[in-house]
Parts: structure tokens; C-alpha cells; sequence
């Protein structure tokens, strides 16, 4: 497959389970090294950037969220965010999820155990929330609607399109509403990319 991603946008990234989707998005994070092929940030290839660059500029919210034990704080602030509580409860806002953290005993404070009894779709926001509070050039979201239900998926949506105003943003997803204003989207098949001009949109048209 060749593609070329732009300086910032919405890509989207639809295809069957089993295409190859998770796998590509690896391989940029250098999750995994590829043993063929090339991919090249601006003129340098991925390689040669130091992990901790690449990391660094990259926010990456996998399919399957993780969270450790700690403080509903210290997860959302993982990646070593240091940001104000206003940001904090801001982004939390926007995910619909400050509301339910104010319920709970300990709010921000609470930590994170069976006890808590947070939802799939709760986790996947927190892991949202983690990535949104890192300050990055890219954000990749692979699949960050899959445990959310119709109204949670639209402020994902929003924020997503939010983001790629400013920033590159991948997103894998298999509901095509994501997209409606996507400015390229790749359909992957057994690994390969495959013809979508029927599904392409541009912003111009949307
Ligand atoms: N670490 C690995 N080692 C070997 N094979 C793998 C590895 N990770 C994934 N695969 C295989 O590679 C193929 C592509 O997997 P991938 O996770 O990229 O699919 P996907 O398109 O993200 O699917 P889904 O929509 O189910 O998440 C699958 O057949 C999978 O079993
Ligand atoms: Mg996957």
C-alpha cells in the first residue's frame, strides 16, 4: 500500500476485522517494526526519529483502552500531561464523563478498581480523555466509538473533528457516520488497501 497522510485532517481507516487496520497503526507508532516498506515523516524516515520523539508527538488511543492502578487523575494525566484542573475537567466535559467522575466518592481522586465499577464505555472515554490530554501533533484513535452508544459517539465525533482542524487525526472505525467530514478515507482488505473513490468525502462538499 502507498498513502500520504496531510500536515493535519481527518483520515478515516474502515475495513473488515482481520484487515489490517490495528496492524498499519502499529507500524506508524513503531509499535512494530516492518520488515518491508518505508514510511517517512516529512522527509525523514520513521526510523530515524528518536521512539521518544515519535511518542511524544503522536497520541494514541488503542482498541482495547488500559487503565492501571491508580487515581481517575493520574490515569486521564498518564502520559505526563501537566495541565490545569479548569483543562482537565473541560476535556472530561466534553466526553460527557465529569458528571458521572463528580459522583463518585472521590471524584478525581477515586481510584481505579473493581470497586468502581466503570463501564466499557466509561474506560474507552477515560483512554480518550488520556490522549486529549497530552498535547500532540498526531492523534490516532483506533476504533474509540466501539463501546459507546449513539449520543456518546457523536461528542466523540465532534471532538474528533475539533482536532483535525489543528492536527493530523487517524481513526479507524467501522460506522462511517465518524466520517461525514473526513478529508480521505482508506478501505483495508487482507492487508491491502482498496479502491473507496465511492466513499470518499470532502470537506468542500460536506
Ligand atoms: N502480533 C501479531 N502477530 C501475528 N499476527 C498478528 C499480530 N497482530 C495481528 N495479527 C494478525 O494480523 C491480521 C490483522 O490484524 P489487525 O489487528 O491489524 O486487524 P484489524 O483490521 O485491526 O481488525 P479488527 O477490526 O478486528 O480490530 C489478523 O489476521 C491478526 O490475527
Ligand atoms: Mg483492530
Amino acid at each position: 500500500m502507498n498513502l500520504t497522510f496531510p500536515e493535519r485532517g481527518l483520515i478515516g481507516i474502515i475495513g473488515e476485522s482481520g484487515s489490517g487496520k490495528s496492524t498499519f497503526i502499529k507500524l506508524l507508532l513503531r509499535l512494530y517494526e516492518g520488515e518491508v516498506g518505508k514510511i517517512y515523516v516529512q522527509d525523514r524516515e520513521l526510523q530515524s526519529i528518536a521512539l521518544n520523539q515519535l511518542r511524544q508527538a503522536i497520541s494514541y488511543v488503542p482498541q482495547d483502552v488500559d487503565l492501571f492502578n491508580g487515581t481517575i487523575r493520574e490515569n486521564i494525566m498518564a502520559y505526563g500531561t501537566n495541565m490545569s484542573e479548569a483543562e482537565m475537567i473541560h476535556i472530561c466535559e466534553r466526553l460527557n464523563m465529569h458528571q458521572r467522575i463528580m459522583s463518585l466518592p472521590e471524584q478525581y481522586n477515586s481510584m481505579i478498581s473493581e470497586r468502581i465499577n466503570l463501564s466499557g464505555g466509561e474506560k474507552q472515554r477515560l483512554g480518550i480523555a488520556r490522549a486529549l490530554a497530552k498535547k500532540s501533533l498526531i492523534y490516532v484513535f483506533d476504533e474509540p466509538t466501539s463501546s459507546l452508544d449513539q449520543e456518546n459517539s457523536q461528542f466523540i465525533k465532534e471532538i474528533i473533528e475539533d482536532l483535525s482542524k489543528k492536527y493530523l487525526v487517524i481513526v479507524i472505525e467501522h460506522r462511517l457516520e465518524t466520517f461525514e467530514n473526513a478529508d480521505h478515507i482508506y478501505q483495508f482488505q487482507n492487508g491491502k488497501l482498496v479502491d473507496i473513490d465511492e466513499l470518499e468525502v470532502t470537506r468542500d462538499n460536506a
